[in-house]
């Protein structure tokens, strides 16, 4: 028998991804329109954000040499910086930190509850030949291209994660 009364809802969201690097203006706002572009492509619903561990350059857009560098390869980029905040651990269900200082820095701000969701982007990736995705800031135009070619890679891995579960 069937009331309609005493059933238990369940109210779904969608799943809450939070890319993070050191300034938030390079890696991080690649990796955020990376994932955003993956998920798209396979009609998956799904919350993105980026955020710095560092603060210094809150409220700027992305670098223009990331954004001309993903703009080359068809990902736009958008928003402007902001640092990681507490409130990133309970808004978000996965983190994912471009390379293992953030990874760190991370562990080391987060509470002892949401350790777990923290992960390397690039452990997404199963053919990834190695843990990060290199800082391009002090480097040249080459550095920013690979940014986005291995941000693309893990971000396709991680909405593979996502589908499999
Ligand atoms: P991102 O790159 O962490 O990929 O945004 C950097 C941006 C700025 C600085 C370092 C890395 N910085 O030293 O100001």
């Amino acid at each position: 028998m069937s009331s309609g009364s005493g059933t238990v809802e369940t109210v779904t969201r969608p799943f809450r991804v939070l890319a993070v690097c050191l300034g938030n203006i390079c890696r991080s706002p690649t990796a955020e329109a990376a994932i955003r572009e993956a998920a798209a492509a396979r009609g998956i619903a799904i919350e993105v954000d980026s955020a710095g561990t560092g603060g210094w350059h809150v409220g700027e857009p992305p670098d223009p040499r990331m954004r001309q560098a993903a703009g080359r390869l068809g990902l736009a980029l958008d928003g402007t910086a902001r640092q990681v905040s507490h409130t990133d651990f309970e808004d978000f269900d996965l983190i994912v930190a471009m390379d293992r200082r953030n990874l760190q820095d991370l562990t080391d701000l987060a509470p002892p509850g949401a350790v777990d969701r923290i992960r390397l982007f690039r452990s997404f990736d199963p053919a990834a030949t190695g843990l990060d995705v290199p800082d391009p800031y002090y480097g040249g135009d080459q550095g920013f291209v690979e940014v986005v070619a291995m941000v693309r890679a893990a971000a396709e891995g991680l909405i593979d994660s996502l589908t499999d579960r």
